[in-house]
Order: C-alpha cells, then sequence, then structure tokens
C-alpha cells in the first residue's frame, strides 16, 4: 500500500478541481458552511487541511488561521492561494495524531478528512480534537452523506458515493470502510449539534454531502 502522503501527493494538482466538478461546486459549499460561524479574531485550526481553500477565506474574514497536513504538495498549493489572496496563515506538514503543543481554538475544521480513520482511530483523535478547543468553541466537519431514507434515495447517494470510494481506494487516498455516523459521533463526543445541513443532489432530492457543526 502507498503511504497516504504520497498518494495525496499524486493527486495535488489536481484534486480540488476534481471534486468540483465531480459535486458540480456542492463539495466547495459543504466545506465553506462553517465560515458563517466565524468572527474576526478567531483560532482556528483546519485539521487535514488539504489545499485549503475554505482556510484561506476563513483568514480574509479576519480568522487567524493553523492548517496541518501531512502531504507538503497540498501545502505548497495552501501557501500559494494564501499569498495569492494577501493573507498569512500558519501552514504546518505534521500528523494530526503527533502530541502537539495544546492550543484553546475557537474552532476546529475536519472536512473530509475524518474518513481516513477507521472507527477506533477516529476516537482517540477526536478527543484530541474536541480538546483542543475552548469551551463553547465549534468543531466542524463536512463529508459525504450516509446513505438514508428509502430505496430511492439509498441508490442515488450509493451512485455517487461508489464512483468517489472506488477511486479514493485505488489511488490509496481512504480505507476501505463505511462512512463514519457523524450524528452519532457528535452525540458520543457530548458535542451540543448546533447546525446540520445538507447539500442534495437537486431540490428535495436526497443529500449526497452533509455539513455538521457543534459547540463543546
Ligand atoms: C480527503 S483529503 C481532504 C483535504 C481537505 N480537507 C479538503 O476538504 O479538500 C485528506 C487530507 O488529509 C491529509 N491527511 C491524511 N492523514 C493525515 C494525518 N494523519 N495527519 C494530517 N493530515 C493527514 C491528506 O494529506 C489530505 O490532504
Amino acid at each position: 500500500m502507498v503511504p497516504i502522503e504520497r498518494a495525496y501527493a499524486r493527486v495535488a494538482w489536481c484534486y480540488d478541481e476534481l471534486a468540483q466538478l465531480y459535486s458540480l461546486g456542492r463539495i466547495g459549499r459543504a466545506k465553506r458552511d462553517h465560515l458563517g460561524a466565524l468572527a474576526p479574531g478567531d483560532r482556528v485550526l483546519y485539521a487535514g487541511a488539504g489545499r485549503g481553500a475554505e482556510a484561506v477565506q476563513a483568514a480574509r474574514l479576519g480568522a487567524r488561521v493553523t492548517c496541518l497536513d501531512r502531504t507538503e504538495a497540498m501545502l505548497v498549493r495552501l501557501r500559494r492561494s494564501a499569498a495569492r489572496a494577501g493573507v498569512t496563515l500558519q501552514v504546518q506538514r505534521a500528523d494530526v495524531r503527533d502530541p502537539a503543543a495544546t492550543e484553546a481554538y475557537d474552532g476546529v475544521v475536519a472536512n473530509f478528512f475524518l474518513n481516513v480513520f477507521t472507527p477506533p482511530e477516529l476516537s482517540g483523535l477526536a478527543s484530541r480534537l474536541i480538546g483542543s478547543l475552548r469551551p463553547g468553541g465549534f468543531l466542524a466537519v463536512a463529508d459525504f452523506a450516509r446513505p438514508s431514507g428509502g430505496a430511492w434515495a439509498r441508490a442515488v447517494q450509493h451512485a455517487s458515493y461508489r464512483l468517489a470510494d472506488a477511486a479514493g481506494r485505488v489511488l490509496g487516498l481512504a480505507p476501505w470502510q463505511p462512512l463514519h455516523d457523524y450524528a452519532r459521533f457528535g452525540k458520543d463526543s457530548g458535542l451540543r449539534l448546533e447546525r446540520r445541513r445538507s447539500f442534495p443532489a437537486w431540490r428535495g432530492g436526497p443529500p449526497l454531502y452533509e455539513a455538521f457543526l457543534w459547540r463543546r
């Protein structure tokens, strides 16, 4: 199996463009959903930031942003976008599971990231991420929606997710496992759900992506 940072390095040049094209812009909207919760001066951590377009937007809104990711090729592009936008943010090549100085963040954002971890890994990581939030701070997660509803809705969701899932597995971007149940994850982590937004296949259709925002 290719190490995960090598797998992401291979696709860094086209990662965001493919995600936007594939989802017809829904993935980008889901990833930006938390921006309304930001106040100028907020300290925000982007875990597994990737190319971090939404982190750059957060910095433009006045947040003090830290981005962590294991893949240098993603971070090179993130730094370039920040320079183009004329904003300063802290960018660190790091594994989010490594011990780090504890910061009291106002927000932690983990978009399309937690599914690279198995359920046991996720519970350890969740305590670390949630533990780095000040009381009242938010955790935001956008990701693929878990299949739900009737047979027709599930078929549409499966069809949409399977393509990304198969490509992700062939390229070594994510392990073979079902999508995490984020609604349950929030409850089990003792977080208060403030907002849950769906990004459906069409107006009134089954959700393909979801964005959650919880408060500690
Ligand atoms: C599916 S991509 C999502 C990137 C970004 N959040 C987005 O929505 O476009 C997952 C990212 O997590 C990074 N990654 C994977 N495992 C990691 C780890 N243990 N620590 C830090 N970053 C990691 C990869 O390098 C990759 O950039």
